[in-house]
């Protein structure tokens, strides 16, 4: 009864963009490129993707409204005056990232952020501007130069709405309310994707070449800046395809995620706070930031920053909701109003006005270094897969440095789309086995018998307790195998419309256990991983370690000859 359930909802759908219907059709979409994931990363890939043949783009949301682009609030990295230089940025980039960062990604970074600034200038993106007309720029943490550009405080929303403008009139259709639940594949080829829509009616799209832009998966710990799609969906679907994954390990921690009310914790308060002069103190009314980078304080590297904040809770010198303040009311009124309107909306809705009384601000997971092993092209480790944006690993190491995410959306996002727009067409088979393997996946789910939020609800717990800011090996190990016993096969869906929630889930789980699993292959404390339990001090520069590396292949860790 509930297999043909399923196989009624799971008949194959195609999309055609001309009536804006469904229409059922046996032998699926095709297309020539397919992008996975509508944020900064994905819409910029398709936008270029679209310049060679036919586009999908598959939003699990709505585009521009879901992921974390549209919630980026402080700035994009661009070397655009003449007393900063590339390699400036390079070097900041390198050093905030622990020198685990992909040098040859970097040097690209840094080289064509400007050039994608232009792009979106170009295309109708307004920054805010100096007086003379030029686009203005704002201190972030570990830079030696003021390099961020900025709209307010709401940097990633003014990108998203130019990036969907431009979509209009291009070849690229779009599928939102989808969720990709795995790729398809012709031996190690990937040729497409099994998607579902919101009704849980399957989709099952062709593909010359295939482009993963999922964004990132930090929902998997309790507290978050994500939107609720950051669950790790594209690491997962990469991994179970057989890409290689690199330093998963490296969760970012921002320093400043709001502590109350209790459902707004974790949201993001963000680095311009301290970049417009926003300073922290605990409840001494010590600023403590010059005990721990006396020289940057504030703006230092995001990680020292929020283990500094961390250690000062720990310490007992915290606020009695669990956090420290972060206090701007020395700033004039102006500047705040002016620079910082987001976050005055923000903290008034909670009750708080920033203009005369301090925020209350703790560490929040942000963002996942790692991910899937690209090339400078976006070509991961799968024939006919590329990945770009936050689900790709090795532009930021061990800490990525606030300002160069956005940055990186739209450099490795044009260099994916270009990529896979340049792949060869081919004759495009899909072994129907695949997709009857799916079937009986997500069939297996009307007969389960277990919440998925209940199983969500104890991954995020388990990974903020045992793989959050510090860690150590026995609650790595103890926290991986709660990850690896909770019940994610026997997730119930109790319609076809929740199929997709339960694959959301067992993402997650995966997500998680490659954040520990690649932690325990790490022994050393590096940028945003610490391992309190091991205590030499090795210096970044001269660790004998690089990547770790995990896929169902191998896993492991790089060591590497220092010359
Ligand atoms: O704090 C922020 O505005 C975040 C920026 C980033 O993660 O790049």
């Amino acid at each position: 009864m509930a297999f043909s359930l399923v196989l009624c909802h799971l008949f194959m759908i195609v999309y055609t963009p001309q009536s804006n219907k469904m229409r059922a059709d046996s032998d699926g979409m095709e297309c020539h490129v397919l992008v996975i994931g509508s944020g900064g990363a994905g819409v910029r890939a398709a936008i270029e993707a679209s310049a060679y043949g036919d586009v999908v783009l598959v939003s699990k949301t709505i585009v521009s409204k879901g992921g974390c682009t549209p919630m980026a609030e402080g700035g994009y990295n661009a070397v655009l005056r003449e007393e900063d230089s590339c390699e400036i940025h390079f070097e900041d980039t390198m050093k905030g990232g622990a020198f685990l960062n992909d040098p040859e990604l970097v040097k690209i970074l840094v080289s064509e952020s400007p050039q994608r600034m232009d792009d979106l200038i170009l295309w109708g993106a307004v920054f805010d501007v100096t007086d003379d007309n030029k686009v203005a720029q704002r201190p972030f943490g570990g830079q030696r130069f003021p390099r961020t550009c900025y709209a307010g405080d709401r940097t990633g929303h003014e990108m998203m709405t130019t990036l969907v403008e431009r979509l209009d009139g291009l070849p690229v259709d779009i599928l939102t309310e989808t969720t990709v639940i795995d790729l398809l594949k012709e031996g190690d080829r990937v040729v497409g994707a099994f998607a579902l829509d919101d009704k849980g009616d399957s989709i099952v799209i062709k593909a010359d070449s295939t482009i993963l832009a999922t964004g990132g998966g930090t929902r998997v710990f309790d507290i978050s800046t994500n939107s609720a799609s950051g669950t790790g969906d594209g690491y997962a679907i990469g991994y179970r395809a057989g890409a290689e994954l690199i330093d998963m390990e490296m969760v970012q921690f921002h320093p400043t995620g709001a502590v109350f009310p209790y459902d707004a914790r974790g949201r993001l308060v963000t680095e311009a706070v301290r970049s417009e002069g926003g300073i922290l103190k605990n409840t001494l009314g010590e600023r403590f930031m010059k005990q721990y980078d006396p020289e940057r304080m504030e703006l230092s590297t995001r990680d020292v920053v929020a283990r500094a904040i961390a250690t000062e809770i720990n310490k007992g010198r915290g606020t009695k909701n669990g956090g420290v303040f972060l206090d701007v009311t020395h700033l004039p009124r102006e500047q705040i109003e002016a620079k910082l309107p987001v976050m005055l909306e923000q903290f008034l809705k909670f009750g708080v006005d920033i203009r005369t009384e301090p925020m209350e601000v703790a560490p929040t997971a942000h963002h996942i270094m790692g991910g899937l092993r690209i090339t400078p092209r976006g070509e991961t480790t799968l024939p006919g897969l590329f990945a770009c944006g936050e689900v790709a690993g090795g532009v930021h190491g061990a800490n990525r440095l606030g300002g160069n995410a956005l940055a990186e959306t739209q450099v490795f996002g044009k260099r994916a789309g270009e990529s896979a727009g340049r792949s060869e067409k081919r004759v495009r088979n899909v072994d129907l086995r695949q997709i009857e393997g799916q079937q009986e996946r997500l069939s297996r789910f009307l007969n389960g018998s277990v919440n998925p939020a209940t199983v969500a609800r104890e991954l995020q717990l388990a990974m903020w307790e045992g793989a959050g800011i510090f860690r150590n090996a026995n609650d790595l190990r103890s926290t991986l195998a709660m990850v690896m016993h909770l019940p994610a096969s026997d997730l119930k869906a109790v319609s076809a419309r929740n199929l997709s929630e339960c694959c959301t889930i067992q993402n997650m789980c995966l997500t998680a256990s490659l954040i520990c699993k690649s932690a325990l292959l790490r022994p050393e404390s590096r940028g945003a991983h610490v391992r309190t339990d091991i205590c030499h001090a090795w210096d970044a520069q001269t660790s004998p370690f690089a990547h770790t590396y995990i896929s169902h292949a191998r896993q492991g860790i790089e060591r590497r000859s220092h010359t």
